[in-house]
């Protein structure tokens, strides 16, 4: 099948090279002429593991090209995806202007009746407002057809969920449209879900804000915890065996980030308001996750008093690991709020510290070298489970800093390991070990 897919983003990238890797003839389009450049050299412009390896072979294979040109891109494409991004606006609602444009420039390019899958995530009733924009702008009497087409990756670990997720969600508006989707995705040998086009956008939307209630959910659990002195992962482990709860995304921490959850659990409560319903319940799981991120500051503070002088080790600056991305990370609340107490910052990332440079304002010093970030350190923040923080000898801790106490906000060691450190250590929803205080 010959598929052009608009925007090479984390969603569009991934689709496109997927859909090569299974034998379609794909061109990514994406208006930004610096990127075509790099990805049709076969770099590229995110980090995601596997993906570089994938885009080389199908450009070499001839299955995959990337333009910035509409005209070119959409020429006998006999299917479009529209995979722009959807960022959230001031009030919490979506922004559609991207999916819109690219509405547009199909409308105006295409010379036959196609049929245009929706990528993004969108609110409900998008995807008939977009082919309403189509069919309005073409010529000759061309029209589209319409298909919502949900995506479920997670950063990170993008390529290996697009060939070994759980469901894929096919809403359309007939059966045709349907079909040809479905014969599309057959080579990813997934479950297949049919639906209508509102059910499919309103599955992308209630995934995500059960996810995250999910994690907001552990998180006050993990605080109760704290109060009456329980573990929250024997907690999370017990509750986990129960097939009807499930033992994933049960980990208590800092707060969920990420491009999706937060945007996606705002629009949600805005379209529910939308529909005249007050959608308590997931408001709550925003607020609870605004607190968790800031969860670790006051432990600081109550540990400290002023901090005012310090020199802190922060490590991790991504939302989570393996990625570079710090979209609405818990590094963006944290660091300012160390920064304004008078802390002096040392930031660790192993690959995220170029996007942290250009997101956060405040004056740090960053390093990729993790034993640089804890030399002389008074205390360390650990803020994204990285590899190489998980795996750190505890007592490289002791060795490195000026005190060795640890604010955990990934609870990325095991309170058996601690308690055999010399370590001060508090992490989230699991008692503190504090073998005497230090410093
Ligand atoms: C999420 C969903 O998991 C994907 O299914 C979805 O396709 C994607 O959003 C999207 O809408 O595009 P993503 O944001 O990439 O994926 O990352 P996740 O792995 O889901 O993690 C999100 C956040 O939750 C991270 O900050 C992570 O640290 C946090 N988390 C996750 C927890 O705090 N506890 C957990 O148990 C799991």
């Amino acid at each position: 099948m010959k598929i052009a897919v608009i925007g090479t983003g984390y969603v569009g990238l991934v689709t496109g090279v997927a859909l090569s890797e299974v034998g379609h003839s794909v061109t990514c389009i994406d208006v930004d002429p610096s990127k075509v450049e790099k990805l049709s050299q076969g770099i590229p412009t995110i980090y995601e593991p596997g993906l570089e390896e994938l885009i080389k072979k199908n450009i070499v294979e001839h299955r995959l090209s990337f333009t910035a040109d509409h005209k070119t891109g959409l020429k006998d494409a006999e299917v479009v995806y529209i995979a722009v991004g959807t960022p959230q606006r001031k009030d919490g609602s979506a922004n559609l202007d991207y999916v819109e444009q690219a509405a547009r420039d199909i409308a105006v390019n295409i010379d036959k009746n196609i049929v245009v899958v929706i990528k993004s995530t969108v609110p409900v009733g998008t995807n008939f407002h977009i082919r309403d924009i189509i069919n309005q702008n073409t010529k000759n009497g061309i029209h589209v057809k319409i298909a919502s087409n949900p995506e479920f990756l997670r950063e990170g670990s993008a390529v290996k969920d697009t060939f070994h997720g759980d469901r894929i969600v096919i809403g359309s508006e007939d059966e045709v449209a349907g079909d040809i989707l479905e014969a599309i995705n057959k080579p990813f040998n997934m479950p297949i879900v049919r639906t209508d086009i509102s059910s499919a956008e309103m599955i992308k939307y209630s995934s995500n804000a059960f996810l995250a209630t999910k994690i907001s959910f552990i998180n006050e659990i993990a605080n109760i915890c704290e109060s009456l002195g329980a573990n929250v992962e024997e907690v999370a482990k017990g509750m986990g065996f129960d097939h009807r709860i499930g033992p994933d995304f049960l980990k208590a921490g800092i707060g969920y980030g990420g491009s999706c959850f937060p945007k996606d659990t705002n629009a949600l409560v805005q379209l529910a308001g939308n529909a005249h319903h007050e959608f308590n319940l997931l408001k709550s799981v925003i607020e609870v996750n605004n607190h968790q991120q800031t969860l670790l500051l006051n432990k600081i503070l109550s540990r400290f008093g002023s901090i005012k002088g310090k020199r802190v080790a922060v490590l991790g600056l991504a939302f989570k690991p393996h990625t570079d991305d710090l979209r609405e990370s818990p590094a963006l609340v944290m660091i300012p709020k160390l920064a304004e107490l008078g802390a002096d910052i040392v930031a660790y990332d192993p690959i995220a510290v170029s996007n942290a440079r250009k997101q956060i304002d405040v004056s740090i010093k960053y390093t990729e070298d993790l034993n640089e970030a804890l030399k002389k350190a008074d205390f360390t923040v650990i803020i994204t489970d990285w590899p190489a923080v998980k795996k750190i000898d505890l007592s490289l801790f002791s060795k490195l800093m000026r005190s060795a106490v640890v604010f955990d906000g990934r609870n990325c060691y095991s309170l058996d390991a601690v308690r055999k450190s010399s370590i001060e250590y508090y992490s989230i929803g699991r008692p503190d070990h504090t073998p005497e205080l230090i410093g």
